[in-house]
């Protein structure tokens, strides 16, 4: 079966709008902040798969090797009919639950929801071709606004992988998580990938990373501000930091103005002093213990819980209580 149309929600007026409402809110706030999920255009994409690659990126290997792991487990246990997986990317390690889905027989269909239409092309595309029998179905769509359009009924379980709730600020993760509830119906799944607490010797890197890919994913956020809306941001004139916030617990991405700098960009005239930094992304690293928590917090039971062999990532299955 060749994949179907994508489902679009997310038109590329509506990104026009949302787009120029952050950049009006967080450029005129102080601290100046932009959210993480304007880096993902084409390019973004693509330079966020080099950073899986990396020597220094471990967490989706260390995802990965869970799934390859627990991926028939997870099939037995759910015995899914509808695989949704949110934020999909690439979907390059959810073919290994759509394998043990195959061999476990019962799945229907295959629902990939991304802001991205870049990657929901290609990544339906491949999974359609090696999947003959399952009905593919992507969507572009936003995972903080659009769950209640997600398909109904049937046993579903929903995978949000590679650790991107840690994306979301405290109060966005509960009220997502909060939606993701009401979305379901008793009994459905949810599948969560979330980066563990550890050495910031260990964190620190895979966000810093030595070859500056990452540095180069920072500052597609500005190229994506110029392209779509005419900004005149010096993406070189800022200087990629990553800093690990030991209150908060998580990794934060910033572009620091190496100079004074005035940017036009809608109407504004937005003025950066030289070290003023921009903050571009929070990347939340937990504790087991407040995973389960936050589950539980929202009306999921923690069915089980892994880690890869190292105990640098973990995964956690819930389910609709
Ligand atoms: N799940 C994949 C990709 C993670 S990268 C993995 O584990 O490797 C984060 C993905 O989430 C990107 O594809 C990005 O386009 C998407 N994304 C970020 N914010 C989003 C949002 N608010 N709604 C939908 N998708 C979003
Ligand atoms: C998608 N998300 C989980 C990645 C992370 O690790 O927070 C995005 C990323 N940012 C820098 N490197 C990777």
């Amino acid at each position: 079966m060749s994949a179907e149309p994508l489902e679009i929600y997310l038109t590329e007026q509506d990104l026009d709008r949302s787009l120029r409402e952050d950049v009006r809110t967080g450029l005129t706030a102080d601290p100046k902040w932009l959210p993480p999920k304007w880096f993902y255009d084409a390019r973004g994409s693509e330079l966020f798969e080099e950073i899986t690659r990396l020597p220094e990126y471990y967490p989706t290997r260390a995802e990965r090797s869970v799934l390859a792991e627990r991926a028939a487990d997870i099939a037995e246990l759910t015995g899914a009919k509808t695989l949704i997986e949110l934020g999909s990317g690439s979907s390059e390690k959810t073919r290994l639950l759509l394998d043990a889905f195959t061999r476990h027989g019962g799945l229907g269909s295959f629902v990939p929801l991304d802001v991205s239409v870049s990657a929901l092309r290609r990544s339906t595309a491949r999974i359609a071709a090696d999947h003959p029998g399952l009905r593919v179905r992507g969507i572009v769509g936003d995972f903080t606004r659009h769950l209640d359009r997600l398909p109904p009924g049937g046993r579903r379980l929903v995978v949000f992988l590679g650790g991107t709730i840690g994306n979301l600020l405290p109060d966005e993760r509960a009220g997502f998580l909060a939606a993701m509830r009401g979305a379901l119906e008793e009994g459905d799944w949810l599948l969560v990938g979330t980066d563990l607490v550890k050495d910031p010797s260990v964190l620190v890197p895979a966000y810093d990373d030595a070859a500056g890919v990452t540095a180069e994913f920072n500052r597609n956020v500005l190229r994506v501000v110029n392209r779509k809306l005419g900004a005149d941001f010096v993406p070189e004139a800022f200087t990629h930091v990553a800093l690990w916030d030991a209150d908060q617990e998580w990794i934060e991405m910033r572009l620091r103005a190496r100079r004074p700098m005035r940017v036009r960009v809608l109407d504004l005239d937005v003025a950066f002093a030289e070290g003023e930094e921009l903050r571009t992304e929070i990347s939340a690293k937990f504790r087991p213990e407040r995973i389960t928590a936050e589950l539980a917090a929202a009306g999921f039971t923690t069915e089980r819980s892994w880690t890869d062999p190292d105990g640098l990532f973990g995964v956690t299955l819930g389910r609709a209580t």
